[in-house]
C-alpha cells in the first residue's frame, strides 16, 4: 500500500513513522509512506496555506489551490469520479465518521493507494471536501489542533491490518475489537510480584481452560467498561 500524508506540519511525522510495526512493514516494503508539506504546492509570493473565513469568525482556513494541486499530482486528477481504483483521499475532521476497527479494515481490504489530508480544526475550504474527498474520517468526539494525530493513529490502524505487518498471520485476528469487545488481561513472569499472583489457571498449562477463562474475562471487562459494545448496533464491526 502507498499512503501519502498531505501536512502543513511535516516535522510531525519524523519519527512516528520510524518504530515497530510501521518501521518494519516500511522496511518490509508492505508499505510506503510519503509525507507532504501543503505549502510546497502554492504558487504564490507569500506560499500561503490558509487564510481568513469568507463571512467572518475566528480563525484561519485552509486554501483549496495548494490541496488541489496537490491531489493533481499525486492522482492525475482533482476529480474524485476519475480516481484510478483502488485509491481514495481521506480528510481527517472532526466532522468525519468515526475510525472503528470495521473501518481500518475496510481501508485495509480495498485499498493500494491511500491519500490522507490532515485538517486544521478551525476548518477547511469546502470545495476540498466537495471535489477531492472520498472519506472524511474523526478519530473520536474531542478536539484536536489538527488532523496530525489523527493521521497516526489511521495510518496505525491499517497497517497492522496488512498482510505480512505482524509478526503472525493471525496476531491481528485476536486484537481486541477483531472480535467485536475487549481483550483479556495479560500476565507474565514474576508469577508472583509484590504478593500479587497471577490467577492459577493460566500456570497450569491446560489450554481449553485458559481459552475459557480469556472469554469470561473479555465479557466481563466489556460489560464493565464498554457495556455499547454489546448493546447491538453501535457502528463497530
Ligand atoms: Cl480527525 N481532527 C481534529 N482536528 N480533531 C479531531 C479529529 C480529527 N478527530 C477527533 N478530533
Amino acid at each position: 500500500m502507498k499512503v501519502d500524508i498531505l501536512t502543513i506540519f511535516p516535522e510531525f511525522f519524523g519519527q512516528v513513522i520510524e518504530f515497530g510495526i510501521i518501521r518494519r512493514a516500511r522496511l518490509a516494503e508492505i508499505v510506503e509512506i510519503n509525507v507532504h508539506d501543503i505549502r510546497k504546492f502554492t504558487t504564490d509570493k507569500h506560499r500561503m496555506v490558509d487564510d481568513r473565513p469568507f463571512g467572518g469568525g475566528d480563525g484561519m482556513v485552509l486554501k483549496p489551490e495548494p490541496i488541489f494541486a496537490a491531489i493533481e499530482s499525486l492522482l492525475g486528477t482533482s476529480e474524485k469520479e476519475n480516481y484510478p481504483s483502488g485509491s481514495r483521499v481521506v480528510l481527517l475532521t472532526p466532522q468525519g465518521r468515526q475510525l472503528k476497527q470495521s473501518v481500518a479494515k475496510e481501508l485495509a481490504d480495498e485499498i493500494n493507494h491511500l491519500v490522507i489530508i490532515c485538517g486544521r480544526y478551525e476548518g477547511i475550504d469546502e470545495r476540498v471536501n466537495e471535489t477531492l474527498v472520498t472519506d472524511e474520517i474523526s478519530i473520536g468526539d474531542y478536539v484536536l489542533s489538527g488532523g496530525e494525530p489523527a493521521a497516526v493513529a489511521l495510518v496505525d490502524s491499517i497497517v497492522r491490518l496488512l498482510p505480512g505487518a505482524l509478526g503472525s498471520e493471525t496476531s491481528a485476528e485476536n486484537d481486541s475489537f477483531s472480535s467485536g469487545i475487549l481483550d483479556h488481561p495479560h500476565y507474565t513472569r514474576p508469577a508472583e510480584f509484590r504478593g500479587m499472583k497471577v490467577p492459577d489457571v493460566l500456570l497450569n498449562g491446560n489450554h481449553a481452560e485458559i481459552e475459557k477463562w480469556r472469554a469470561k474475562k473479555a465479557l466481563e471487562k466489556t460489560r464493565i467498561f464498554r457495556r455499547d459494545l454489546l448493546e447491538g448496533d453501535n457502528g463497530d464491526m
